[in-house]
């Protein structure tokens, strides 16, 4: 869906769903999603309908996927970052329990 169209001038390293890839530094976690062809960045609370990035601005919600431990964070607002750990996002995320 997502294609890179000239070579990255710098790359990092991070993790989506527990495999390593190198990306473009300034790419946002959204765009190395569909680079990926990853088919849906999360699940609905509810139904556990597929979602995935549709308005790429920040508006919808439908990119939020966990980032280095946190869910509901938004993949179209969030640049990667070296070692960024990038999950599917299941519902809201882990049950971490009483608090
Ligand atoms: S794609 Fe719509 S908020 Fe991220």
């Amino acid at each position: 869906m997502f294609k890179q169209l000239s070579e990255p001038l710098e790359t990092i390293s991070v993790t989506l769903n527990g495999h390593k890839i190198d990306a473009a530094k300034g790419m946002t976690v959204a765009a190395l999603a569909l680079s990926q062809n990853l088919p849906y960045t999360r699940t609905t609370p509810v139904s556990g309908a597929r979602r995935a990035p549709f308005c790429m601005m920040g508006v919808c919600y439908d990119c939020l996927m966990m980032i280095d431990g946190i869910p509901n964070q938004r993949a179209c607002a969030t640049l990667l970052s070296e070692g960024m750990r990038i999950e599917t996002q299941q519902a809201n995320g882990p049950d971490w329990g009483e608090r």
